[in-house]
């Protein structure tokens, strides 16, 4: 079976109350529903994630990189931020595609660098909760 991990970061959580003109109305629970009916048919397994914390998602993201399993990543904030996240991804050799609900080029200048960007084999933004779901084509394309 393939398993895919799929890991939200900080306030990712709140999706559906959080800022929804930016965000979009859709939970993280509707996300996770939308991506296991995706992923299902075509037998990947989804290991769906969300922590506040740093370390855990530095931890995670060293969980899939040793079983082989590609990441869908929303670092939210720490996508700006996080040096520790860059490393994990380096170190673990994972294979990461990022993503992004909003377009974050299009929004506050501090947005606009990402860390995980040079060590991501590619990024997805600004498609609302269907970011994820592209991602999840991009690694398993169905026939
Ligand atoms: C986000 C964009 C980040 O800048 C922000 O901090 C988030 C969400 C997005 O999905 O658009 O928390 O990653």
């Amino acid at each position: 079976m393939k398993t895919v991990f799929v890991l939200n970061g900080p306030n990712l959580n709140l999706l559906g109350v959080r800022e929804p003109a930016t965000y979009g109305s859709a939970t993280l629970a509707h996300i996770e529903t939308r991506l296991r009916a995706l992923a299902g048919p075509q037998g990947v397994e989804i290991v769906f994630r969300q922590s506040n914390s740093e370390g855990d998602l530095v931890t995670w993201i060293q969980e899939a990189g040793q079983a082989g399993a590609p990441v869908i990543l929303n670092a939210g904030a720490y996508t700006h931020t996080s040096i520790a996240i860059h490393d994990a991804i380096r170190g673990a050799k994972a294979e990461v595609v990022e993503v992004h609900l909003s377009n974050t080029h299009a929004r506050e200048e501090f947005r606009h660098h990402s860390y995980i960007s040079p060590v991501a084999k590619g990024v997805i933004l600004g498609f609302g909760a269907r970011s994820y779901e592209l991602a999840l084509q991009s690694l398993f394309p169905s026939q």
